[in-house]
């Protein structure tokens, strides 16, 4: 299949590595080009515009950082609606809100394209290893035309039904990553104000129910202090604002939602959005030091 990715940041580039090397073939269009020569140097055809990745592909999935990027990659200047053919599929791979999901997936029918949402759970190293989750929303015939895709970058797909439900369920799953890095970073900082050691504290709470793939995982290299980013800090924050305006449009009150952005947006206020959301805990660690 002629897959088209617009959007090579982190999760980009590892998904449309995953692509290349299960055989698809795969064009390019990133903002800043740079960022394309990894792939071009695995295979990748890159072009200067999303119109040109719309014109030769027959998927084409978006991985731009929120809404007004997905927007500006579609219907700005030469943007995918004017490469559009007939069967082209787009699917949206941005974590974004469920309302503008759906206005954007509204206007791409104007032009005659059906947009899908795909948002996924899982960062850059699932991507490459094809084992994200894939959650989809949207006319299910055209998810079943580009179903090896997700096949090829997903151990599992659940079909959500239609536009904007599979965005729905992504910002309800990144409220429980923002949170329980949260509670991992605050209870390393009790731990270690207590005297205890943090990879103790770690060692038994992965020993217990309780235990996570974040605390397994992620825990030791907090307890370090190493965040090196496989999710900024700051697209996590752009997300927290994506789960509070949703709640606010569904009638959803989330104190603890409000507050997590609050931290967060202080967090990039400090200048950490561009280390890895786990770094959270720099910022705890960094207020707790007054107290
Ligand atoms: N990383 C993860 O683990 C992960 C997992 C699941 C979902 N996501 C979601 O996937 C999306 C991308 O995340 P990421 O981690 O890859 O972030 P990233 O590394 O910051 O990449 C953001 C991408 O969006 C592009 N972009 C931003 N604003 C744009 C605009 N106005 N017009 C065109 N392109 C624009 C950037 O282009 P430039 O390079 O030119 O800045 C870059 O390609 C986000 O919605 C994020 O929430 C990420």
């Amino acid at each position: 299949m002629n897959v088209g990715i617009v959007g090579t940041g982190l999760l980009g580039k590892a998904v449309a590595t995953r692509l290349i090397n299960s055989g698809h073939k795969v064009t390019v269009y990133n903002r800043t080009r740079e960022k394309t020569k990894p792939l071009e140097k695995l295979g990748a055809s890159v072009v200067d515009s999303p119109r040109k990745v719309a014109e030769k592909s027959d998927t084409v999935i978006t991985i731009v950082k929120d809404a007004s990027a997905v927007e500006s990659v579609a219907f700005g200047k030469d943007g995918i609606a004017d490469g559009r053919h007939d069967g082209l599929v787009v699917a949206d791979m941005s974590t974004i809100n469920p309302i503008s999901s759906k206005k954007i997936a509204a206007r791409y029918k104007e032009y005659g394209i059906i947009m899908i949402d795909s948002p996924v759970m899982g960062g850059p190293p699932l991507a490459e290893k094809g084992q994200l989750i894939v959650m989809i929303g949207g006319d299910k015939a055209a998810y079943e035309k580009c179903r090896s895709v997700f096949d090829s970058i997903g151990e599992k797909t659940f079909y959500l039904g239609s536009n904007g439900a599979a965005d729905a369920m992504k910002i309800a799953m990144n409220l429980q990553i923002s949170i329980l890095a949260l509670a991992i970073s605050e209870g390393i900082i009790l731990a270690k104000k207590s005297g205890l050691d943090p990879l103790l504290f770690l060692e038994v709470l992965n020993s217990t129910y309780f235990k996570t793939g974040m605390s397994q995982i992620k825990g030791p290299k907090m307890a370090k202090g190493i965040f090196e980013p496989s999710f900024f800090l700051s697209v996590m924050q752009k997300d927290l604002d994506e789960i509070n305006y949703t709640a606010k449009e569904f009638g959803a009150n989330l104190p603890v939602a409000r507050l997590a952005n609050e931290l967060y947006q202080s967090a990039v206020k400090e200048g950490l959005g561009m280390i890895d959301y786990t770094g959270i805990m720099a910022y705890l660690e960094k207020i707790s030091k007054g107290t």
